[in-house]
C-alpha cells in the first residue's frame, strides 16, 4: 500500500515546535488536563478500571455524544482514536479497489489519499474562491455523471471554513440518491455555529465523524467517533477488532467528563474564535494586500496574498525570522494562501498579522 506524504501533517511536525506566534494551529486554544478533570464533579475518574471498557465505548459517553445529533441510537456511534481514525475506518469499511470517491479541494489531503491507497479512482471538484469557496457546480454535476460510491466533506471545510447549511446539503443528498452514494462528512470542526447541521441526521447513507480535538480543545485524548446506520457500525466494529480493540476506559471518562461540560467548553472556543475573527476583519480593513473569505464556520480560514513569494518560502521566512508560525498553501495545493487558525489568544493574532503585513511589503 502506497501512501503519500500526508503534507499538512508533516509540516506541523516539522514546525510547530519552533512557533512563538501559531497562526495556524486548528485546535482552540487547548485544555491541560488539570484543568479537565477540575470539571470532573462527579469524581468519575476515580472509579475508572483500567481495563478495556466497553468495547464500542462507554455507553454513557455514547449517550453524550448522541445528544450533539438530532437522530438515532447509541447503536448508531462507535468510538475511535481521533476523527482521522474514525475517517479511515469507514473508508477502509466501505471502499474496495476500484470504488469511485468525489472529494473537493482545497480540503484535507486524507481524503483523497487513504482511498487512492485501497485502490479506487478519485475525482476532486474545486472550492471556487470566487465563488465564496463553495464547490465549482458544473465540475459537481459532471461528478456525479458516472455511479460514485462515496463522497467525502469536511463540513465546516479545513482550510477555507466553508458551511454546507442544510439546504446546500439536501443538493448533494439529492444528486448521491440517485446512486446509492455514501457520504463521509468529516464533522470535526462543528460545534460553533447553529447553522451546522450533521449528515447523518438528514441522510440514512449519511456517515458523520466527529472529535474532541478542536472546538473540545482536548486533541490529546485522541478521542472521535463515528455516527452511521447500524449496518455501517457492525462493518467498522468487525475492523475494530482487529485494530484497536476499544478506546479505553480512561479516555472515555475523560471524554465524558467533557461533553458533561459541553456548553463551558464551547462557549469558551466560541468566544476565542469570535475575538480572532474581529481582529482579522479589523486588519484585512486596512492590508491592501491580502484577502480572506470569512469562514462560515469552523476554526480556519484561507487567506490570500499579493506579493511575490511562494507561500511556502514566505511561512519559512516567517517561522525562521519572527517565529510567526504559518501552513502554507501549498500544503493544500494551492500557493499565494496561508492557513489561518483562529485558536490562540487575540495578542498573538494581531502580533503575528502586524509582522504578516511587513513581510508581503517587503516582496511586493
Ligand atoms: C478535517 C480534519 N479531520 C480530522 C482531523 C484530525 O482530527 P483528530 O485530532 O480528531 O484525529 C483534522 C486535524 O487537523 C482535520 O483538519
Amino acid at each position: 500500500m502506497d501512501l503519500k506524504d500526508f503534507l499538512v501533517e508533516q509540516w506541523m511536525n516539522d514546525h510547530e515546535g519552533r512557533a512563538v506566534f501559531n497562526m495556524t494551529d486548528t485546535c482552540v486554544s487547548p485544555l491541560s488536563f488539570r484543568e479537565l478533570s477540575a470539571l470532573d464533579t462527579e469524581h468519575l475518574l476515580d472509579s475508572v478500571i483500567l481495563d478495556y471498557g466497553e468495547i464500542k465505548g462507554d455507553s454513557r459517553l455514547r449517550k453524550e455524544i448522541l445528544s450533539l445529533y438530532k437522530s438515532g441510537t447509541e447503536d448508531n456511534i462507535t468510538l475511535m482514536h481521533g476523527c482521522l481514525q474514525a475517517n479511515e475506518a469507514v473508508m477502509y469499511a466501505l471502499l474496495d479497489r476500484g470504488s469511485r470517491v468525489i472529494t473537493f479541494t482545497p480540503g484535507y489531503q486524507q481524503f483523497t489519499e487513504i482511498p487512492q491507497s485501497i485502490g479506487c479512482e478519485t475525482v476532486t471538484v474545486r472550492l471556487l474562491e470566487e465563488n465564496g469557496w463553495m464547490p465549482d457546480e458544473e465540475a459537481l454535476q459532471k461528478a456525479f455523471e458516472t455511479h460514485a460510491d462515496m463522497l467525502v466533506i469536511n463540513n465546516p471545510n479545513n482550510p477555507t471554513g466553508t458551511l454546507f447549511d442544510e439546504g446546500y446539503l439536501e443538493k448533494l443528498i439529492a444528486l448521491c440518491q440517485r446512486h446509492g452514494t455514501y457520504i463521509l462528512s468529516d464533522e470535526v470542526y462543528q460545534g460553533l455555529s447553529e447553522r451546522e447541521v450533521s449528515v447523518s441526521d438528514l441522510y440514512e447513507k449519511g456517515i458523520s465523524t466527529s472529535s474532541l480535538s478542536k472546538v473540545y480543545s482536548l486533541a490529546g485524548l485522541r478521542l472521535g467517533w463515528i455516527k452511521a446506520d447500524e449496518s455501517v457500525i457492525r462493518k467498522i466494529s468487525v475492523r475494530r477488532d482487529y485494530s484497536i480493540i476499544s478506546t479505553g476506559p480512561l479516555a472515555d471518562s475523560l471524554a465524558l467528563t467533557a461533553l458533561r461540560n459541553k456548553e463551558k467548553l464551547l462557549e469558551r472556543s466560541a468566544q476565542i474564535v469570535s475575538e480572532n475573527r474581529r481582529v482579522l476583519g479589523e486588519w484585512l480593513a486596512a492590508e491592501k494586500k491580502a484577502s480572506v473569505v470569512m469562514p462560515g464556520a469552523g476554526t480556519t480560514a484561507f487567506l490570500k496574498y499579493d506579493a511575490a513569494v511562494s507561500s511556502e518560502r514566505l511561512a519559512l521566512g516567517l517561522l525562521e525570522k519572527e517565529g510567526v508560525f504559518f501552513v502554507p498553501g501549498s500544503c493544500f495545493g494551492t500557493d499565494k494562501h496561508l492557513r489561518l487558525g483562529l485558536t490562540r489568544d487575540t495578542e498573538t493574532m494581531r502580533k503575528g498579522l502586524s509582522i504578516l503585513s511587513e513581510y508581503l511589503r517587503r516582496y511586493s
